[in-house]
């Protein structure tokens, strides 16, 4: 299973790497605009930054709705570094732009999906991911772990390579049900990943541990 960092911080992009396992980074434009990043070349530039913080892939999204518009900007984008992967939401001319770019060689993340049916024609389109947000769908008393569930199903009945990001993960227990159900990627908070360190009965262990080792050294 891949981890990925979700959000625009840089600190928090470094902390994440620094810790060994991160796999990639997503954006979208409300996180660069928390960060305060507005305006097209100074969003081109962070993206940039984020890549040579990261060793993986880092989603950058087009905000175009236009399949003239999304091409234009995905391909400004996907040349920005080779670790980009463009981002491309999920509507009619979200599908030809997926289609397009995969005929290229280009990797795309096809976002916003909400839906079984969503997934199924980004898959069909040669999406690279596809990004389920599973918080959003939990916010209005839906599944966001049964889509997981049943994209996985779809996916693996025809075998299909697109990968499943599971996104908009608001903590851990969201990566642990995640990784059971076999997504393939979760993008989620710093605080998501470090949550998966905790058990008390790790620290109290480690402090009877160390107690004993330092017995001997008094
Ligand atoms: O990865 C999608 C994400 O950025 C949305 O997360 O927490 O705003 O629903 P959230």
């Amino acid at each position: 299973m891949k981890f990925f960092i979700d959000t625009a911080n840089l600190d928090q992009i470094k902390e994440a790497q620094e810790l060994g396992v991160l796999d990639g980074v997503t954006t979208n434009p409300s996180l660069m605009a928390k960060e305060g990043i507005t305006g097209r070349d100074n969003i081109l530039k962070h993206y940039v930054a984020i890549c040579d913080l990261v060793d993986g892939d880092v989603s950058a999204e087009v905000n175009s709705t236009d399949l003239e518009g999304m091409i234009e900007e995905g391909e400004e984008l996907a040349a920005l570094h080779d670790q980009i992967v463009v981002k491309i939401p999920m509507i009619k001319d979200g599908i030809k732009a997926l289609k397009y770019f995969s005929d290229k060689g280009i990797r795309t993340n096809c976002t916003l999906v909400f839906s079984v049916g969503q997934a199924l024609l980004a898959a069909k389109a040669g999406a690279t991911y596809v990004s389920p947000f599973i918080g959003r769908l939990d916010d209005i008393s839906t599944d966001g772990l049964g889509l997981i569930s049943d994209i996985r199903l779809v996916y693996d009945n025809y075998a299909f390579e697109t990968q499943i990001l599971a996104a908009s993960v608001r903590h851990t227990m969201h990566v642990i049900d995640c990784a059971k159900l076999g997504a393939d990627v979760m993008t989620g908070p710093l605080s998501a990943i470090e949550g998966l360190l905790k058990h008390p009965l790790t620290d109290s262990g480690l402090e009877k541990f160390l107690a004993d080792y330092n017995k001997g050294n008094q």
